[in-house]
């Protein structure tokens, strides 16, 4: 059954905006995007569901406007996961090996499955378990032990963990919408392996994907993920704030944000002026844009500074030689990289997706950042194989999750 619907690869990120659609297909030089589909949610709030007939209606919404543009039939799909419930640690574990001082894919199978056997509490599961490094006696920094000489081996690995009612909720959502569910995956990796280049994540990078409720971050070093975070404060927070500030409705909000919004107040001339929608059958009336400005950068500000808290918190301050990349629909914003340089102390770009083949123009924003993502992370899961098959608390409702046991590696 080698058609070209088998190789069909669905990423399904449901936003606390909106929900994307995307499917592309995997090929010899990477993965080829095929098409899209997009619709507003308001189902979510902050990572979690909180109406499921909306975001049902979303997602079916979206994946059928991706079928449509496609002519293709999705059956199931990788979904993102996010939400300040997320939460990570890093693990170690070590074992003597075997057989002839050669370290085996069963010595390299069993150190990874001592490292992740933690204890959690009833209401939490593991998402994803990454290798960060194995070392094999005094030699670290390895990638791969297997076929190499010693007598003990080490790994340390990244266990990301999810709240099992948040991720039951989302899979319900997802199955009340026909859809089946190849695994969960979080949203920020996925965006990261859209957006991040190899070298990025080899000197230090942090990831800030700034969505409308959160903003998610993962710090990468020497390769490997090493921190994850997520605020509940995102580019909802900053339309709000434009909404009282100007009294206007939350839309008209919106749409001045987007269309002249600045997070920096320096970068606004003194004579720029902007059209204030009028409410009630009034006038539209002009704006100074310095005056929105100065609703904008405080909260944009603000979101950075809990940033920068954790990104101290994280230790990895002085390991970031790549800086910070932000992506996401909020990270368009105008003036959020320079606002992003002053308090991050740190060189500071906006990224969306890259490296892919196909109808790149139609996901050419950092808004597609975790569905391209989530499709390229199907496209490698595809390759990985498949060291362990198990049952989660939230994924029992449907048998089709998998897990795996080694990721990215
Ligand atoms: N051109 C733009 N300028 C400024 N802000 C923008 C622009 N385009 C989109 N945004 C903002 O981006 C946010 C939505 O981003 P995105 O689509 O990545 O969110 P999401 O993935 O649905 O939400 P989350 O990741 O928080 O669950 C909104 O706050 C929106 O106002
Ligand atoms: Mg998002």
């Amino acid at each position: 059954m080698d058609t070209a619907h088998d190789q069909v690869i669905a990423g399904l990120d449901i936003g606390s905006s909106k929900v994307a659609t995307v499917l592309g297909r995997k090929t010899p030089d990477g993965v080829e995007i095929l098409g899209v589909g997009e619709c507003p949610t308001e189902g979510m709030r902050k990572g979690a569901v909180v109406n499921v007939d909306a975001t049902v209606k979303s997602i079916r919404q979206s994946v059928t406007e991706a079928e449509r543009m496609t002519g293709l039939n999705v059956e199931s799909v990788y979904v993102g996961i996010s939400g300040p419930l997320i939460k990570s640690f890093n693990s170690h574990a070590a074992i003597s090996v075997k057989n002839e001082r050669e370290v085996t894919n069963a010595d390299f199978t069993r150190v990874l499955e001592i490292a992740r056997t933690v204890e959690l509490p009833n209401d939490r599961e593991i998402l994803h378990v990454l290798t960060q490094e194995f070392i094999v006696d005094d030699m670290a920094g390895i990638k791969d032990p297997r076929g190499m000489t010693g007598i003990r081996l080490d790994a340390r690995v990244h266990v990301v963990t999810n709240d099992v009612p948040g991720a039951r909720n989302l899979l319900r959502c997802v199955e009340k919408a026909a859809l089946g569910v190849e695994s969960l995956v979080l949203a920020p990796l996925a965006s990261a392996e859209a957006v991040l280049t190899a070298e990025e994540r080899e000197v230090g990078v942090a990831l800030m994907d700034f969505g409308g409720g959160t903003v998610e971050m993962v710090i990468f070093y020497d390769g490997a993920l090493r921190h994850t975070y997520v605020l509940p404060l995102g580019g909802g927070n900053i339309t709000s704030d434009v909404a009282i500030g100007l009294k206007l409705p939350n839309a008209d909000a919106e749409a001045l944000k987007v269309s002249s919004g600045c997070a920096m107040i320096q970068k606004v001339r003194r004579d720029e002026l902007v059209e204030l929608p009028g409410v009630g059958g009034r006038q539209p009336r002009p704006l100074r844009r310095q005056h929105l400005s100065e609703i904008v950068e405080p909260r944009a500000e603000e979101i950075f500074a809990l940033m920068r808290k954790e990104i101290l918190r994280s230790g990895f301050e002085d390991s970031l030689g790549a800086g910070v990349v932000l992506t996401g629909g909020g990270a368009l914003l105008d003036g959020l990289p320079e606002l992003g340089e002053r308090v991050f102390r740190l060189p500071v770009r906006r990224g969306g997706p890259i490296g892919i083949g196909g109808l790149v123009e139609v996901v050419n924003s950092p808004a597609y950042s975790t569905a391209v993502g989530l499709v390229i992370y199907g496209a490698r899961a595809a390759e990985t194989v498949v060291e362990q098959q198990e049952e989660t608390p939230s994924a029992g409702i449907i048998n089709r999750v998998k897990k795996y046991l080694s990721e990215f590696f």
